[in-house]
C-alpha cells in the first residue's frame, strides 16, 4: 500500500467536507492501493468547533506543508495562500485548489505550474458540476465559438429568492448562511466571482493567457424587486450572465444581469443551480448544469482531483 500525504489549507465550508468526503471514499483509494493520510489541516482558529472526521490534525503553522505529497487549498483569499504555497510549488508537487480568484489573478505566477500538470482546479469553476475537465480534454478537438453561462450560486439563489418576494439583503444573508458566498460578498453581487470563473474558462477555449483585467464586469446590486418581479410578468427571468465571444477577431468576456426568457436554457437549470452553454464548431451546443456553491458539491470536485493525481492524470493545462 502506498501512502500520500496530503496537507489541507483551510477547513471552512469546503475544507470540512474534503476531509469528510476523503475519509468516506478511503476504501475507494485502498481498492487503487493508496492510503490518504492527512499532514496537518491549517485553520485560524483552533478553539472553533468543526465538522471533521475525529483526529484530524488541525494546526495553526504550516510546518506539515513540507511532509505533504499533495496539498489542497480551501482557505480563499490571494496574497496569504501563494505567500504560503510559493515554496511548495517551485518543490514541484501539485496543487489541488477550487480558489478562482487566486488563478483569474495570480496566471502570471500560476500558468508554468498548470502547464506543467501540477495544477488541479476543476472545484474553481462550477464546483462539482464538470466543466474544466471536459474543456481541457475533449473538447480541444472542436473549435471554439463561444459560452453563456450562469457561474454564481450566490447571485442565482438571491435572483431565485428575489422572484418568491424576497427582499435582496434578507436573501444575500441566506446565501451566506448557506456557505454560498464569499468573504466577503462583494465578490459574487459585484460580478468579480464570475469574472474570475470566466477568466478561467477563456484560458482553457479562448486565449491560454487571458486577462482578468479584461473581462467587463456589472453586477447584481442595483437590480431591483421591481425588476426581478417585472421580468417574471413578461415571462423572463434575471440571471448574472457571463458570456465569452469573439468581436472583430478578439475574444470578449462580460459579466452582467440579463432578462432571459423562461425557456432559455440558462432558466432551466433547476433553481439556483448553474449552467453553462458551450458553442463549439464540431461538438455543437453542449449543456452543462448543476449545482455550483456548497461545501460537499465543490468536495467531490477536489477529492475527484485527488484521485486522478493518485492515478497518475496530470492536472488541468490550459491552452498554451
Ligand atoms: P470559509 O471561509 O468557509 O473557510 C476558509 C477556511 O480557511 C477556514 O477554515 C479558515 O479558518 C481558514 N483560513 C482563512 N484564512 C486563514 C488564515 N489567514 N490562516 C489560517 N487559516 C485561514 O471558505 P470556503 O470554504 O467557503 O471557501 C474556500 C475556498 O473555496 C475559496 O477559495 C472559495 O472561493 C472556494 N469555493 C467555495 C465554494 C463554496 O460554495 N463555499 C465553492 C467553490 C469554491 P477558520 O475556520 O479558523 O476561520
Ligand atoms: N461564492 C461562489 C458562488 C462559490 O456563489 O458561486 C462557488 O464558487
Amino acid at each position: 500500500m502506498r501512502t500520500v500525504t496530503v496537507g489541507v489549507l483551510g477547513s471552512g465550508t469546503v475544507g470540512q467536507d474534503v476531509l469528510t468526503l476523503i475519509q468516506r471514499r478511503r476504501d475507494i483509494f485502498s481498492d487503487i492501493g493508496v492510503n490518504i493520510e492527512i499532514s496537518g489541516v491549517l485553520v485560524r482558529d483552533l478553539g472553533k468547533a468543526r465538522n471533521v472526521p475525529a483526529g484530524t490534525p488541525l494546526t495553526d503553522t504550516c510546518d506539515f506543508l513540507q511532509q505533504s505529497e499533495v496539498v489542497i487549498e480551501c482557505m480563499g483569499g490571494i496574497d496569504r495562500p501563494l505567500g504560503l504555497l510559493r515554496p511548495y510549488l517551485k518543490s514541484g508537487r501539485p496543487l489541488i485548489t477550487a480558489n478562482k480568484a487566486l488563478l483569474a489573478e495570480r496566471w502570471d505566477e500560476l500558468r508554468e505550474y498548470a502547464l506543467n500538470g501540477k495544477l488541479y482546479y476543476e472545484a474553481s469553476v462550477m464546483a462539482g458540476t464538470p466543466v474544466i475537465g471536459p474543456m481541457s480534454t475533449v473538447l480541444r478537438a472542436s473549435t471554439f465559438k463561444g459560452l453563456l453561462a450562469t457561474l454564481n450560486g450566490t447571485c442565482n439563489f438571491i435572483l431565485t429568492q428575489m422572484e418568491q418576494g424576497k427582499d435582496y439583503a434578507q436573501a444575500l444573508s441566506e446565501a451566506q448562511a448557506l456557505g454560498y458566498a464569499e468573504d466577503p460578498p462583494t465578490l459574487d453581487v459585484g460580478g468579480f466571482d464570475t469574472a474570475h470563473k470566466l477568466t478561467v474558462l477563456a484560458r482553457f477555449s479562448a486565449d491560454g493567457n487571458y486577462a482578468y483585467e479584461n473581462v467587463q464586469v456589472t453586477g447584481i446590486e442595483h437590480v431591483t424587486l421591481e425588476d426581478v418581479q417585472a421580468a417574471r410578468a413578461r415571462g423572463e427571468h434575471i440571471k448574472l450572465v457571463g458570456e465569452l465571444h469573439q468581436e472583430g477577431g478578439q475574444w470578449q468576456a462580460t459579466v452582467a444581469p440579463r432578462s432571459l426568457p423562461h425557456d432559455h436554457p440558462l432558466c432551466n437549470a433547476g433553481a439556483g443551480r448553474n449552467a453553462l452553454v458551450y458553442e463549439g464548431e464540431e461538438s455543437g451546443s453542449l449543456i452543462f448544469a448543476g449545482g455550483g456553491a456548497g461545501g460537499m458539491v465543490t468536495a467531490s470536485a477536489m477529492v475527484g482531483d485527488l484521485l486522478d493525481y493518485v492515478l497518475g492524470f496530470p492536472g488541468h493545462v490550459p491552452l498554451h
